[in-house]
């Protein structure tokens, strides 16, 4: 029989097609709609509370999607909102950020892990303190780097400007001797060659994206919520979506139809 609801991912720009991709790799048989807030990105540097309020405005909007599971593609969004979201419908909710935590503790080889995030999710201490959970003689260095999520937004990937700039960051973090490297954004991914070039092979580099997908794939799995039929995928923006289409373009290699919605207005309607 199966369940076709799709499954709901969202961020605040292209960060989440990150993990959108890994989604759709590792469970080809389901549907997606995806949300990108270009109208409100970037979060990062935004208060919180802010955040909070965008992102239960999505959940609720992916919510009247008929959406089976609802993946919150954004870190600064999972610090913000995540304990929110959770038991706010009859869907679950995965954020990114602790299976890649989980992730981290578990292949770290000293314990000493360093994580480039935006600006909300290192002031949140998310991972710290979902890490320490899991293994609390680990230290955590958290930094950010939200200047680099309206570059890749714009997808003007100058990489050596990138890494000229984001060098500073990876100088501390080779003098802090991590041995396990999280990209602690979604958007860091789409330049993670940046990220491995200037923090050398010695260091493991995580993102959420896979280890999300596999959170996902036990989800459904338990849930016994697989989709039996043909997958169909949305692609949705509250904004001018001209560079987001080349990314994702340029990511899916496809050109996804884009549908540009009125979260507000939508809302008032129930549409
Ligand atoms: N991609 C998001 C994250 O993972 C948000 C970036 C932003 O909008 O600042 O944190």
């Amino acid at each position: 029989l199966g369940d076709s609801r799709p499954i709901g991912v969202f961020d605040s720009g292209v960060g989440g097609l990150t993990v959108l991709r890994a989604l759709q790799d590792r469970l080809p048989q389901e549907s997606t709609v995806y949300l990108g807030d270009l109208s409100r990105c970037p979060y990062g540097p935004r208060p919180q509370a802010e955040v909070r309020r965008y992102t239960l405005e999505i959940g609720d909007a992916l919510a009247r999607f008929n959406i089976k599971i609802l993946v919150v593609a954004c870190n600064t969004a999972t610090a913000a909102a995540y304990d929110d979201l959770r038991g706010r419908y009859d869907f679950p909710v995965v954020g990114v950020i602790r299976p890649g935590a989980r992730e981290a503790a578990r292949v770290s080889t000293r314990g000493r892990i360093g994580v480039v995030a935006t600006l909300g999710t290192v002031a949140s201490k998310a991972y710290a303190s979902a890490i320490a959970c899991i293994r609390r003689e680990a230290q955590v260095f958290e930094r950010s780097a939200s200047w680099l999520v309206p570059i890749i937004e714009r997808g003007a990937l100058a990489r050596r400007a990138i890494q000229g700039q984001l060098e500073p960051t990876l100088e501390e973090m080779r003098a802090l001797e991590i041995d396990t490297l999280i990209l602690g954004c979604t958007h860091f991914p789409i330049v993670r060659d940046v990220f491995e070039a200037g923090i050398g092979k010695e260091v493991t580099i995580l993102d959420s994206a896979a280890t999300t997908a596999a959170e996902v794939a036990q989800l459904i799995a338990a849930c016994e919520i697989r989709s039996a039929i043909e997958p169909k995928h949305r692609v949705l923006v509250t904004g001018p979506a001209e560079a987001f289409a080349e990314r994702a373009q340029a990511m899916f290699r496809s050109s996804p139809e884009i549908e540009e919605i009125d979260l507000i207005a939508d809302a008032l309607t129930g549409a």
